[in-house]
């Protein structure tokens, strides 16, 4: 099971304050528990992993065979939480290069719909152009922009190069129950497809098909998944005590940290493998907190990659940072650094360590040089990248998010921010509807 140490923070905030925010998050707790907090029409995420049924895990599993027996490439058309979830867990069981394997064991899993690169559209046209591919589209609105301009092109390459009747059964749709034109076009093609559930938003949807059909279709056991995030999710529960509850903890000692001045809480691994852990970490902190001109900016960086980039700022810069490093105890696989007679490269002095020794000492020089330069640091160690942990990862991070919002006092579950940035393109390129706020924007141009 997962674990968290807060020791180096305790040079910065003491135990009592972070004790002192124990009635706060039971305050939030019960909100999340009881519904009666902001946004409480979005908690369907809250007892999902103990309510997945197996009849529904085997859908999905079915569908992903489906999908795997007649894919070669699998393309997940979705952005924000429609994607980040999948990409996460993908990324971090998945192979470090899969890509350039000829043996595949599983469709190659790609990405379309988080953005509008022109050059992106066009080169992943160009890759599909000679494989038997199929497409997931996720939309929980069904009418996201750059998901709907990428599922246009695909679908019509789809059906172009593998005829209709197969672009039906290599097409899926995980949306809306009844709303967004990605259900009307589901239900008249005839595509199989899945619910997002009412009350459960994007960046919370990686345990429902959004998340779930995907990571089946890359060939990892949703079954360990949701086995990690149950376990979770009672590791979590409201019943259990203040002081053994990793998630309160984690929040009491974020939120102190950033009431003492430290704003920004940088995210960090020390495995390429969970980088999108860290982008799907910031999307649904970053996405559920920052309102009402507050919120820990969510930051997030790969070491020792980064050591030699953001490393500097890290140690030297403006003292408002903190972070919170996820550690994985085990490795899957064994390398040790090699004698070499000449030692050329003066690196004799590791000979027979295992490879993993080298970066955990990289993690703890690092840890113990960031505190010494005032930078407060979160533990959380996992015990191996596999389904079952990353399972646990992901509820720990999703019931720790819910009762933070609270405790800042902001609605986590709205993103009422984001509509800005839409309303100007859409005036920008004329939609209609956008008539009076295309005038608007044309004369501050
Ligand atoms: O978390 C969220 O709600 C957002 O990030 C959405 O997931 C994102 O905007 C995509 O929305 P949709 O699924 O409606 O296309």
């Amino acid at each position: 099971m997962i674990s968290l140490n807060i020791e180096k923070t305790l040079g910065f905030v003491s135990k009592e304050t972070i004790a002192a925010f124990e009635p706060r998050v039971k305050d939030a707790q019960e909100k999340l528990e009881k519904g009666t907090g902001k946004g409480n029409d979005f908690l369907g995420w809250l007892h999902l992993p103990s309510s997945i049924t197996q009849a529904q895990l085997n859908d999905i599993k079915e569908t992903a065979k489906v999908m795997r027996d007649n894919c070669e490439v699998v393309v997940v058309a979705g952005i924000g939480g429609s994607y980040l979830g999948a990409r996460a867990v993908i990324e971090a069981l998945s192979n470090s290069f899969t890509w350039l394997q000829d043996k595949k064991t599983a469709p190659t899993i790609i990405y379309a719909g988080h953005n509008i690169s022109e050059d992106y559209l066009f080169e992943m046209t160009e890759f599909l152009k000679d494989k038997k591919f199929g497409v997931i589209n996720i939309s929980k609105s069904g009418t996201t922009t750059e998901t709907a301009l990428a599922f246009r092109l695909l679908k019509k390459q789809c059906e172009d190069q593998r005829g209709k009747e197969m672009a039906k059964k290599v097409i899926v749709a995980v949306t809306d129950a009844a709303k967004g034109a990605a259900r009307i076009t589901a239900d008249q093609e005839g595509y199989k497809s899945y619910i997002i559930p009412d009350n459960v938003g994007g960046r919370f949807s990686v345990l429902t098909p959004v998340g779930l059909l995907p990571i089946a279709i890359a060939g990892f056991d949703i079954e360990q998944l949701i086995a990690g995030a149950v376990a979770m999710e009672k590791t979590c529960g409201i019943d259990t005590p203040f002081a053994e509850n990793p998630a309160a903890i984690y929040v009491a000692t974020r939120n102190a940290l950033y009431e003492s001045g430290k704003k920004i809480e940088i995210l960090v691994n020390f495995n390429p493998k969970l980088h999108y852990v860290n982008e799907w970490w910031k999307q649904l902190y970053g996405e559920s907190e920052g309102k009402e001109h507050k919120g820990i900016f969510p930051a997030a960086v790969d070491f020792s990659t980064d050591l030699h980039s953001m490393g500097q700022w890290i140690q030297e810069g403006e003292r408002t940072i903190f972070e919170t490093v996820i550690s994985v105890d085990k490795v899957n696989h064994k390398l040790e650094v090699p004698s070499d007679e000449a030692n050329l490269d003066g690196l004799n002095y590791l000979a027979g360590k295992r490879v993993d020794e080298v970066n955990k000492m990289a993690e703890l020089g690092t840890q113990l040089a960031h505190v010494d330069g005032g930078v407060p640091n979160i533990r959380i160690v996992i015990p191996s990248l596999d389904e079952k942990s990353i399972g646990e990862l992901l509820y720990f991070f999703e019931i720790a998010c819910g009762l933070s919002g609270y405790v800042l006092g902001v609605n986590p579950f709205d993103q009422p921010g984001v509509e800005a940035y839409k309303k100007n393109m859409f005036a920008l390129l004329n939609k209609p509807g956008f008539e009076e706020e295309s005038k608007a924007i044309q004369a501050k141009l």
